[in-house]
């Protein structure tokens, strides 16, 4: 239950003396179903979660049980009611549970779950990939945005006969051995440097840069002549917080590979049908050789795909023999999730809406931590934002380290407690939806607003 206090404030301006009521939002959150079902959880999978960034270990607490998602909103077992700017950690961009995609599914699986044989949603799917994505002439669909990255890298290596590649640190493409190498995110939450489990005589072959760092790049292939398959990274960066390229940035990484024979992959599994249709690539005019994408493409459903030009995709088994394969991959139901998803988003005006609306969530927030005399430093590019606890601005992952990691976890506690639910960790984006509408938004940033003031000192 929520309780209320109206608190009088009298302060200084620089010539008056201001008079205000402040609402407060006293009480802990109702959680007990959640605690229980969590800590019968932690009994029975590791950590109680499926995925370690659900889990709330930088943020302190426990993480909160979800019953039912719908809009841009969720609700946990204990009947709270959260406004949700993680939307899935990014399938939501419709708003959770949109009715057409719910429709199309209820339709599709009258058909069977899985055909384990081609599908003409299949095709639908992939025409739709390759009409929007720039770099895309051809496509395979996997199930994750991890299967994505992994069989792009086999590619990489396969069609320039190179093993060396170049990451960003504080970039994350997905769980495979040879990326968890300064890997952002969850990684960076648990404040594991690595990962035990990974050979190092595979990393080796894992070069890694500061991100928007050209002559750091350039060094590398230097000291690695006629050995690097490629580099691969975030055009946006998400998983060490939000981070943007700088002018110049991506222009230079598809000069550079060109010029030494390796191929530019854009990991789009976040960016993708999220920055605009055609993802971050067409949002800055930089065409890489290959992308990947996941998340937005399987509209809530299990999803990832890697595409490029059709002279490198073509070594593909079975029309190659770069071999990958996956059971479930091209199934009818997360096809069908695909296509309608994609089909809301090419609608006239989408982007637009998402850029506004974000936007004004991200001054807001700003503006409310610059009230309570609060560094902070934030953006956005169309549904994507995040800020720092930190003076800005932030370029590489090493200046999004200098975030206040405890006043982002008090503030993620505060604002929990007003009922906004944000990523358990600052080095995650946010992500907002075309069902968050103005109301939502202006909700948050006054929530925001009574969260920097409780917790700044
Ligand atoms: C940029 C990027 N690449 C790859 C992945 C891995 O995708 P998945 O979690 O679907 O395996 C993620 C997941 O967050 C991601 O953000």
């Amino acid at each position: 239950m929520t309780k209320f206090l109206l608190i009088y404030k009298l302060e200084h301006d620089k010539f008056f003396l201001k008079a205000s009521f402040i609402l407060i939002v006293t009480d802990i959150l109702n959680c007990n179903q959640s605690e229980e079902v969590f800590s019968a959880a932690q009994e029975l999978m590791p950590g109680g979660v499926s995925s370690p960034v659900r889990a709330f270990k930088s943020v302190g607490g426990n993480p909160i049980v979800f019953d039912r998602v719908k809009g841009p909103f969720a609700w946990d077992i204990d009947g709270n009611r959260y406004i949700d700017y993680i939307g899935s950690w990014g399938p939501a961009i419709c708003g959770h549970a949109h009715p057409e995609v719910i429709t199309a599914l209820q339709e599709a699986i009258e058909k069977g779950t899985s055909f384990g044989a081609p599908c003409v949603l299949e095709n639908k799917l992939a025409e739709m990939v390759i009409d929007a994505v720039p770099s895309v002439e051809m496509v395979r669909f996997v199930n994750s945005g991890t299967e994505a990255c992994m069989a792009v890298l086999r590619l990489m290596r396969a069609f320039t006969g190179r093993d060396k590649v170049i990451k960003f640190d504080g970039c994350y493409h997905g769980h495979a051995d040879m990326f968890l190498v300064k890997a952002g995110s969850g990684v960076a939450t648990l404040g594991l440097p690595d990962s035990p489990g990974v050979p190092r005589t595979t990393t080796a072959n894992t070069l890694t840069a500061p991100y928007n760092d050209l002559e750091a790049v350039k060094k590398l292939f230097s000291e690695n002549p006629d050995a690097i398959s490629g580099v691969i990274l975030e055009p946006i960066v998400g998983n060490a917080g939000f981070i943007t390229p700088e002018p110049g940035f991506l222009e230079g990484l598809r000069e550079l590979t060109t010029e030494n024979g390796s191929l530019l992959v854009f990991d789009e599994v976040m960016t993708g049908f999220r920055i605009s249709y055609g993802g971050a690539q067409e949002k800055f005019g930089v065409t890489p050789d290959l992308t990947t994408l996941g998340k937005v493409i399987g509209g809530g459903l299990p999803v990832g795909a890697y595409g490029g030009k059709k002279e490198i995709m073509s070594m593909i088994s079975p029309s190659g023999p770069v071999y990958q394969a996956g059971t479930l991959s091209g199934n009818p139901l997360a096809m069908t999730a695909g296509i309608k998803t994609l089909e809301l988003l090419k609608q006239e005006g989408t982007y637009e809406k998402l850029d506004a609306i974000t936007s004004r969530l991200i001054e807001g927030i700003i503006q409310a931590a610059e009230n309570n005399s609060i560094a902070i430093t934030g953006g956005n590019v169309s549904a994507m934002f995040g800020f720092f606890l930190c003076n800005g601005p932030v370029r590489n992952f090493d200046e999004a380290k200098t975030n206040d990691a405890e006043l982002f976890g008090k503030l993620h506690r505060e604002m929990l407690k007003r009922g906004i639910y944000l990523a358990p960790s600052p080095f995650e984006a946010g992500f907002t939806s075309l069902a968050h509408s103005e109301e939502e938004i202006d909700k948050t940033i006054e929530a925001f607003d009574q969260s920097f003031n409780a917790i700044k000192n």
